[in-house]
């Protein structure tokens, strides 16, 4: 009754500015949508056909509205970024148009073709493939679990040039990030616990040795580094696969996988991190909106590649700028509001020429009151640094590659060592 109200309303409006879900809204789903809302992906229903899309469709408004879909933190002109995941204003006007229209199919022929989703490896067989040998079980209920998993490594130092991660159980799986342990202690924490992996935390000081190898999280589309740049994976050590499950009330079993691709030869570059944190913050109870800063000097000229903020719950907003020995300020990244849920990498654009002396500061905002919904901590306390969901982080991750010096010119016959 009311989508026939509205479809005779809409038509006095002009039915050839209105937008229809076969010739506009199809086509802006299939792009932003449909990757993790398709069967068997993380979103929590498949927005593929216009019967979907139509029962969705006041929901589908209010995300976009909101930008709470796709999902991404970063706010347009504070850095420009080449993995960017954001629906233009019109857009989202044309999904509102269509949706106060009451959703209308339009002609059948305007539908855009199908997209046919590959899983099969991004980049064909990839030259490390790890898995667990046994699978995980996820217990339906309680606090979201993070799970280690040791995976056999190399025996001589090599260099990632891409990383595929395929979840076992994308009900359950929600990011997961890969490290190399070249102590052993991941791998007596594994034996140390009977069922499959031991259960690592989401901190960043781990209880093992981090070497960080590359992560995986909804929505991320594998990527190849350049010939020229990789990630080391050193030598001899145990590659850790920490996998953070969501519960979703049933028990689960999960077993992922990875697939690794390696360079042939040393690369010219090494990716590298900064990692730009304060581990002296204290947030009060009641809190709304409170502030804590963090900075680093760089000690050398380094070519930028990307940023990505890391706080928990209480988290609302990171600015990190970087300011050059100029006095030129630049934005790196704003990510507000930011959401604990998807922890995002922003790739830059374009490699970012941060010269030596360059100051990198980092602005966080927290909420520690109750008008937070996500705030753990009942009844509220003083939050500090530390590991537990229920502690707070702020770190800034600075990717970068090293900029070689004047004198260090390619014609030079490298000194091997
Ligand atoms: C990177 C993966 C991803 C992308 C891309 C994505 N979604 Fe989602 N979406 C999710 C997940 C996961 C959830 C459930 C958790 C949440 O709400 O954050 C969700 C939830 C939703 C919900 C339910 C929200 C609620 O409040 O119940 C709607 C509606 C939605 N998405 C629509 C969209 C639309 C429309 C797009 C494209 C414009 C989109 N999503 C793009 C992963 C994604």
């Amino acid at each position: 009754m009311l989508g026939l109200l509205w479809l005779l309303l809409g038509s006095d409006l002009g039915a050839a500015a209105k937008p229809t879900y076969a010739k506009d809204v199809a086509r802006i789903l299939q792009a932003n949508c449909e990757g993790c809302h398709r069967p068997g992906q993380v979103g929590p229903f498949a927005l593929h056909s216009y019967e979907q899309a139509r029962a969705f469709a006041p929901e589908i408004r209010r995300v976009v509205r909101e930008r709470r879909m796709p999902p991404w933190s970063a706010v347009p002109g504070h850095g420009e970024f080449r993995n960017e995941r954001r629906l233009s204003e019109v857009e989202i006007a044309t999904i509102a148009a269509w949706v106060d229209a009451g959703a209308p199919l339009g002609k059948k022929k305007d539908l855009p073709a199908p997209v046919t989703w590959k899983d099969e490896w991004a980049f064909g067989p990839p030259d490390l493939v790890l898995t667990p040998d046994a699978d995980f079980e996820v217990e339906g209920n309680g606090v979201d679990q993070y799970r280690c998993f040791v995976l056999p490594g190399v025996a001589e130092t090599r260099y990632i040039q891409a990383m595929e991660v395929r979840p076992g159980n994308r009900k359950v799986v929600h990011h997961v990030r890969v490290f190399a342990d070249a102590t052993g202690k991941a791998r007596e924490l594994d034996a140390a616990d009977p069922k499959a992996g031991f259960d690592c935390g989401l901190s960043m000081i781990a209880s093992y040795k981090r070497v960080s190898l590359g992560g995986w999280a909804p929505g991320m589309t594998p990527e190849k580094s350049p010939a020229d740049i990789g990630v080391v994976f050193p030598a001899k050590a145990d590659v850790v696969m920490e996998v953070h499950y969501h519960r979703n009330g049933l028990k689960e079993r999960d077993r992922s996988t990875l697939g690794i691709y390696l360079h042939k030869e040393k690369p010219k570059h090494t990716a590298r991190a900064y990692l730009i944190a304060n581990i002296a913050i204290r947030i009060p109870p009641g809190a709304e909106r409170h502030e804590e800063k963090a900075r680093l000097i760089l000690q050398k000229d380094v070519l930028a590649t990307s940023i990505m903020p890391h706080m928990h719950l209480l988290g609302t907003e990171m600015k990190v700028t970087a300011t050059l020995p100029d006095g030129t300020v630049k934005d790196l990244v704003w990510a507000k509001p930011y959401d604990f849920n998807w922890q995002i990498s922003y790739k830059f654009k374009e490699p970012l020429r941060l010269p030596r002396d360059t100051r990198i500061d980092v602005v966080a905002y927290y909420n520690n009151s109750e008008s937070n919904p996500k705030n753990p901590n009942k009844p509220l306390r003083q939050v500090r640094f530390g590991e537990a969901t229920t502690d707070e982080m702020l770190v800034a991750f600075l990717g970068y590659i090293d900029i070689p010096t004047a004198d260090d010119s390619s014609h030079r016959p490298t000194s091997g060592h």
